[in-house]
């Protein structure tokens, strides 16, 4: 079964009332492309009325809490995301690992709490530059893997996002080669949930892309869609990466 491609823009923490505008020139542009779904997961701010904006389009949250309910001041949970019409969420973005302290065992917890709530999930993983530097980046990632996926997944609501921090808003992007191969590492270690599961999961790939180097990301074989940062702020610099996934 083909993996249909997924382009995903994270805001992070931009974005105000007026840029519904820019969503709602994204999400007209997406429906040009049927081939690739495409969402965006704005502030938490924003998530009401992107929903009211993008007729159907998929809006998700950038994290939340791994309990449905409670005394955690700040925190969202994952069916209150579910109740204002999110239906997915990322987890485990490295801006969360790394700033709030987020551990494999927090951003499982994530995961199977936004499942249990219909949402879809994105579980990010990505090794920092040391990391990279020292060759160990595919054992540290597959070690994220193991601890973070949930049990049970269904590759109808569940994706990987492969990011590596030191790519991530910075320009930088691994090697061709070493995007294929992080890739299929993670689709491999992926067979323990049997052969047909590991086939249908979609694995993005995050960090640095943008309208030039996209259509070569997403034409690695194991490369079924894009997260993307900065260059999801705007229609102008965002179409053009929908627009390589569909080319492909
Ligand atoms: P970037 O961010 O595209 O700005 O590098 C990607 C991400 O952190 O999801």
């Amino acid at each position: 079964m083909a993996r249909r491609k997924y382009v995903v823009g994270n805001w992070k923490m931009n974005g105000v009332s007026a840029s519904i505008a820019e969503a709602q020139a994204i999400f007209a542009a997406a429906d040009g492309h049927p081939a690739v779904e495409v969402a965006i997961c704005p502030p938490f701010t924003l998530i009401g009325a992107m929903v009211a904006a993008a007729r159907g389009a998929p809006v998700g949250g950038q994290d939340c809490h791994s309990a449905a309910s409670g005394a955690f001041t700040g925190s969202i949970a994952a069916p209150m995301l579910a109740d204002i019409g999110a239906s997915l969420v990322i987890v485990g973005h490295s801006e969360r690992r790394e700033g709030f302290g987020e551990s494999d065992a927090d951003v499982r917890a994530k995961a199977e709490a936004a499942l249990a709530a219909g949402l879809s999930v994105i579980l990010c993983v990505g090794e920092p530059r040391e990391v990279r530097e020292s060759g160990g980046a595919i054992e540290f990632v597959l070690t994220q893997v193991a601890g973070s996926v949930p049990a049970n997944v269904d590759p109808a609501r569940f994706a990987i996002a492969y990011e590596p921090i030191w790519a991530i808003g910075t320009g930088l992007v691994p090697t061709i080669d070493d995007v294929a191969a992080m890739h299929g590492a993670i689709r491999r270690a992926l067979s323990s949930y049997g052969a047909e599961t590991a086939q249908a999961v979609r694995i993005l790939y995050g960090g640095s892309v943008n309208g030039e180097n996209a259509a070569e990301l997403l034409g690695v074989g194991d490369v079924d869609g894009a997260l993307v940062g900065g260059a999801s702020l705007t229609a102008a610099k965002f179409v053009p990466i929908v627009e390589a996934a569909a080319g492909l």
